[in-house]
Formats: structure tokens, sequence, C-alpha cells
């Protein structure tokens, strides 16, 4: 029998767990059981909390839960069979149905499983399957298992925070003063500081402190080497094409939509650069795309959000309080909005959402520029799959194109494209575990026109 992935014409297979070693097989043999041993041990924790909020019916769904988390655990640490979800969600047909073609697709049940399916997919699924834990067991359906890490983390970098927020003040002040050239220099501080922001995800270090302790600003010079492919350019060309259509030049239009990756440090430096391009009047509005449900541990959720704004209202820092009264008022006024959609938690590739959820895609197809932060949208933009490194990052995306687009990853996982012949050779050379160590990023751009 054929391998699913290799009946995809040209296309390569994705990355798995079956290949005994590799990155995909480490994570899901070693990262993910860990992952979910937190999130046990943390439910746990809060037993008195459920007690005192729902009673006895608290510590019964407390148990429950763990109960079904634990099963889950030693599935995926035997490699049993990936199963149907059992709730009725809004998401809970495409996830099954997903199943099926994989099922399909393999002739056999049994080898969809956690160690011979494809990575992407059953690192998406255990996330839903700790979800389908909770929603399985009311009262505490709402809990955010990982609410705790990102709290933390916020927290954690409160310096780079004060910091990044006084830079943004510097540069507000000055904005009317700038030429164009001046203009797009702050621009690539902050697009690379957002770049940067990525670093800081919990999943990686399987929910370990991984918090921004230091200002990023300083250390931008000294992370350029680092940078494999820069197409800010390009970006900012998108930037300045922006049309204007019956209006003077310096009436700000256009939108740039932002799908986040995570809450904490990143979370800031995105609505530090949102800011930036809102109030130099680069464009008008900026779209957050945020996730449904607590996912890859640290990712922003529409809680994360609004809490992050409040905090950073709050906080006993001139130019931080400042930055989140902004920021509040900017999402009152709707210069920024934050959307969620099922699609950002399914395990499809992004080539899969015209057809899969073509609302969203018709969304994205009226922002000017879409900015996909971290590694995990790489991924799903790339396929997850067995590219080799010269591939274009067009090619790698296999039709999708909304709009132009440019991700902004740090490497922590080993699918890269768009290098030129012999960089990923001289790379491996240097440093073997440059694509999943966290210290190489991209900004990496495509206009789909
Ligand atoms: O393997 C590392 C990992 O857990 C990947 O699964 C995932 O791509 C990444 O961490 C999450 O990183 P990010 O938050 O940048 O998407
Ligand atoms: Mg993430």
């Amino acid at each position: 029998m054929m391998a699913a992935d290799q009946i995809v014409h040209g296309v390569p297979p994705s990355l798995s767990a079956k290949v005994v070693g590799s990155f995909a097989y480490l994570t899901v043999r070693d990262r993910l059981p860990t992952i979910l041993t937190k999130v046990i041990d943390t439910i746990h924790r809060n037993k008195n909390k459920f007690f005192e909020e729902y009673g006895e019916e608290g510590i019964q769904a407390e148990k429950q839960t763990i109960s079904l988390l634990s099963k889950m655990r030693n599935e995926l640490q035997t490699d049993k069979p990936v199963l149907a979800l059992t709730d009725r969600l809004q998401d809970t047909d495409s996830w099954n149905q997903y199943l099926q073609r994989q099922q399909s697709l393999h002739g056999d049940p049994e080898s969809v499983s956690w160690f011979k399916s494809s990575w992407l997919y059953v690192e998406c699924y255990m996330y839903r399957r700790i979800q389908e834990a909770l929603w399985l067991n009311p009262p505490i359906s709402d809990y955010d298992v990982f609410n705790e890490g990102k709290t933390q983390s916020f927290f954690e970098s409160q310096q780079a925070v004060m910091a990044l927020c006084t830079h943004l003040e510097g540069v507000n002040k000055n904005m009317e003063e700038f030429s164009k050239n001046q203009l797009f220099e702050h621009f690539n501080k902050l697009l690379q500081v957002s770049l940067w922001g990525n670093k800081c995800d919990l999943s990686i270090s399987a929910g370990q402190d991984n918090s921004q302790k230091t200002s990023p600003i300083d250390s931008l010079d000294s992370l350029r080497p680092f940078i494999l492919v820069d197409d800010s350019n390009m970006v900012w060309s998108t930037l300045m094409s922006i049309q204007r259509p019956g209006q003077p030049e310096k009436t700000p239009a256009g939108r740039v939509d932002i799908v986040l990756d995570n809450a904490g440090f990143e979370l800031v430096t995105d609505l530090i650069l949102a800011d930036f391009l809102v109030s130099s009047g680069l464009v008008r509005e900026v779209h957050f795309h945020g996730k449904s449900i607590p996912w890859f541990v640290s990712d922003v959720t529409a809680h994360d959000f609004q809490w992050t704004i409040r905090q950073t209202m709050a906080a006993n820092h001139k130019w931080m309080s400042k930055s989140g009264v902004q920021w509040q008022r900017y999402v009152k006024e709707g210069m920024w909005s934050y959307h969620d959609h099922p699609f950002w938690t399914l395990p499809q590739e992004f080539c899969d959402m015209a057809a899969d959820a073509p609302d969203l895609y018709e969304t994205l197809k009226e922002a000017d520029l879409v900015l996909f932060k971290g590694d995990l949208n790489y991924r799903k933009l790339t396929g997850d799959r067995e590219w080799d490194h010269t591939v274009g990052f067009d090619t790698a995306l296999r039709g999708f194109g909304p709009a132009p687009l440019c991700s902004l990853r740090t490497l922590k996982a080993n699918v890269q494209v768009g290098l030129q012949p012999g960089q990923g050779e001289k790379l491996t050379s240097q440093d073997p575990d440059w694509m999943t160590c966290g210290k190489y990023a991209v900004i990496q751009f495509c206009n789909p026109k």
C-alpha cells in the first residue's frame, strides 16, 4: 500500500514520528507526553478551586477529565489509532471527516496512529483532545489549562515590555517628522522585534519558562546574522503600494491582518508593531486572528488578547499604561479588531483553506498584507513536509495566497524552504540543530498575484 502522502503527485511526504530519531519522533515520544502530564498536574492542583466554584460536581469533573487525559496519554505512548471525537462541538464533524479521509487514504484505520500519521495532524489532535476531555465535563469546560503559564510569561517579561513601550512612545512622539527612509527603519526594527518575539513560545520548551528578560531593541543588530531569509523590503513595498482611491495621500487606507501565535511577550511585540502601523498612518486597520480554544500551550485566545491589553493599561509604568490605553482605544474605535475561526485549530495545511474554510479565505483576501506569526503557522503554510530547502516559498504554499503574505518565524521544526543553494548544507555543518533550536529566523514573503 502506498503512503497517503506519496499519492499527492510531486509533493514530498509529511513529517512524521514514524521516522525514528527525527524531531517529529522525539516530539511525539517525549515532548507531547510531558505537556500532557503538566496539563494533568494543573487540573489536579486546581481541585480546590473547582470545589469552591462548583462543589462536588467540580471534583467529579476534575477526576473525569484527568482520567480521560491519562487514557489519551496512554494511547499516545502505545501508538494506538487516532479516535473519532465524541463531543458535539462546532468543529467535531470537521475533525472526524478529516480522520475518515486519512483512514481511507491509508486503506487501514489502524495505520492512522500517533506515531504513524503526520506529525502536524497528531500534534493538533492532542490539543483538540485536551479540549474534548474538558468539554465532556461541564462545569469545567471553559477552564484554560494553559492560562497559568501564559500569565506567568507575561509578567516575567515586564522589563522587556516596559522597554518596548518606552521605545514606542519615542517613535510615536516624533512620527510627524520622519522621512520615508526613517519610517522604513522604524518599521523594520519593529518587524524584527515581532519576529524575535516568537522565540518565546511555551510549546517548544514543553511549558518551561521561556520569557524575554532584556530589551529586544538592543539585541537586534547582534541577531541580524541569524535571519536566514529577509524579505522585509518586499513587505515595505507592499505597504507603500496600498491604494488610496479618491483620498488625499495622507488619509490612511488599507488593512494588515496578523495571524497571531503566542500570548505573553510575543503578543506584546505584535501589538507594538500594530500600533506603529496604525499610528504612522501606514494602514487604517489591523485585524488580529487568534485561536478559539487553548492551543499549543501558549497561543493567543480572545481572553488572552483582552487580558493583555487590560494588564498593559493597568501597569505601574507611564509608557506601558499609555500604550495599553491607546490599544484599548484602537479596539473601541475599530482600528483594531480580534477574530477567531475554527479553521485555525484544525489540522489542515493552509492550502486546504480555500476549500475547507472558504469564508476565512475570503476574509483574508480583503487584507493588503497578511503576517503569519510563528512556527506552527509556517508548518501549516508549507504543509509541514520534507521539502528541499531550495524549493521556492511560493511552490511550498501550493496555491495558498489570499493576499500578499509574510511569515515571521523563528525555526522550531525541521521544515525550511526558500534558501539559497548550499545554504542549508552550510548551516547543517555549522549547527546541526539549526532548524529546531529557535536561534534562526525568517522574514519570508510571497505575493501570489
Ligand atoms: O516542536 C516544537 C513545537 O511544539 C512545534 O510543534 C510547533 O511548531 C512549535 O513548537 C510551536 O511554536 P510556535 O509557537 O512558534 O508556533
Ligand atoms: Mg505557538
